[in-house]
């Protein structure tokens, strides 16, 4: 089957990342839509080949409008951001009978409503999990995912490089300034940075959520929105003596009298795992009546984290265009005729780091026997803890943790280890995971 074809406005951060990461998981992504996904045209006034290997391949206008009307378009990919002309292109390509997926929370927070009724009208999606929280698909788990419940309030943490900058004068004491050049630099910040600071980037993305949530309008006009300009060092350092962090919060409640709609500076408890969310980092928790409180996590800004929202709704589209209506979200995720058999790797093989406790008796020699074994078997220890016996006891507590070394090496390690005359009992092994990106 032919690829979809995807014309892509804006080469910029996100659209330089929507272009690599489509290329980069190609055969992946084509075997979760049932075909691929390729990107034909693109508008860019400037753009920066060298970080965009493959862009040869692609037509390059710099009017956007030419992507708009090109007829072999099957989706249009809206990544320049702000109001105009996002919103005239937008409607054009609806009214053309393209669908549209975009990134832009201004355009949505503002035109949504008038652009929802247009793609109505013309019987084409509209997809923009990009423009609320970044990577995180906090809109399909709203809309889909938490579709049984009565939802009753949402808080988030949906604004990056606000985050940013408060966590890096929390720790750091890092000027304003400075903490704000370098999330500009790092690609987080709007192309008018008072957007993040002054709470209204995040006030677009609460008017979806609250929509989302409550099934409202979207009304991006009654949020009440302050920023974070007037937070000093000390007021961080009082809320933290008072058990407290200070978070740049987007919060909607339904109430009896209303729907609330505010972002603003707001004490959390420390110990709440909300505000434990740092760095760029957003997270945005949805009280519900059923499922009670979810939360959820991850990169709220950069490149290919939001460029991965963005291909997401390149997939929904491509399926709905592509395989059989009642199959539209395949079973497993992927095509069933795309399944592939990758072998299972049985526990032997698998690799993990480990944390050993034993018991030894204690006398000269004995460390250095256990530590020849794990050296031979080739396990490189991280640290070693060695408790004092009680008072008249001969054996002595060895805590160990290891890196990371397969199963197989463990176990035979561990049964030399439990063969000598100088451990008592077995060793107790608990694997560890670090649990990072790398
Ligand atoms: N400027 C936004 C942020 C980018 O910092 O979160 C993602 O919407």
């Amino acid at each position: 089957m032919k690829p979809v074809r995807v014309g892509l406005l804006g080469l910029g951060t996100v659209g330089g990342g929507t272009f690599n990461v489509l290329r980069r998981n190609a055969e992946e992504i084509a075997r979760r839509a049932g075909r691929g996904i390729e990107i034909v045209h693109a508008a860019a006034r400037e753009y920066d080949p060298s970080g965009l290997p493959g862009i040869e391949a692609v037509t390059i206008s710099d009017d956007a409008f030419a992507v708009v009307e090109n007829p072999d378009i099957d989706i249009v990919v809206e990544l320049i951001g702000g109001y105009e002309p996002a919103r005239e292109l937008v409607l054009k390509a609806i009214a053309s009978g393209k669908h549209v997926v975009t990134a832009n929370k201004a355009l949505i927070a503002t035109h949504g409503n008038e652009i929802f009724a247009a793609a109505q009208k013309q019987g084409v999606m509209v997809a923009f999990e990009a423009a609320v929280a970044g990577g995180i698909p906090i809109i399909k788990a709203v809309r889909e995912g938490l579709t049984a419940n009565r939802i009753e309030w949402i808080a988030g943490i949906i604004n990056g490089t606000g985050n940013f900058i408060l966590t890096e004068m929390r720790d750091k004491g890092r000027d304003f300034a400075d903490v704000l050049a370098e999330a500009q630099a790092l690609g987080y910040a709007e192309a008018d940075p008072t957007f993040d600071v002054e709470g209204i980037d995040a006030a677009h993305k609460l008017a979806i959520l609250a929509s989302l949530a409550f099934g409202i309008p979207l009304q991006f006009d009654k949020v009440y929105t302050e920023g974070i300009g007037h937070i000093t060092r000390d007021d961080v350092g009082y809320a933290e003596q008072l058990g407290y962090r200070i978070k740049h919060l987007g919060m909607t409640r339904r109430t009896a009298a209303g729907v609330e709609l505010r972002v603003h500076p707001t004490l959390i408890p420390e110990k709440r795992l909300i505000a434990n969310v740092d760095g760029v980092m957003n997270a945005v928790l949805v009280q519900a009546d059923a499922v009670g409180p979810t939360l959820y996590y991850g990169a709220g800004a950069g490149a290919e984290p939001t460029a991965s929202a963005v291909v997401a709704d390149l997939v929904d589209v491509a399926r709905t265009l592509t395989v059989d209506p009642e199959n539209r979200v395949p079973h497993l995720a992927f095509q069933p005729d795309s399944l592939s058999d990758l072998p299972i790797l049985s526990m032997d093989d698998v690799e993990t780091a480990y944390y050993l406790r034993l018991c030894a008796v204690d006398r000269p020699g004995v460390l250095a026997e256990i530590t020849r074994i794990l050296g031979d078997g080739g396990i490189s220890i991280e640290a070693v803890i060695q408790k004092e016996p009680p008072p008249g006891e001969q054996q002595v507590s060895v805590i160990m943790l290891t890196r990371r070394v397969r199963e197989q090496q463990m176990n035979a390690a561990i049964a030399q280890i439990e063969a000598l005359d100088t451990i008592e009992g077995t060793v107790t092994r608990i694997r560890m995971e670090h649990l990072g990106s790398e």
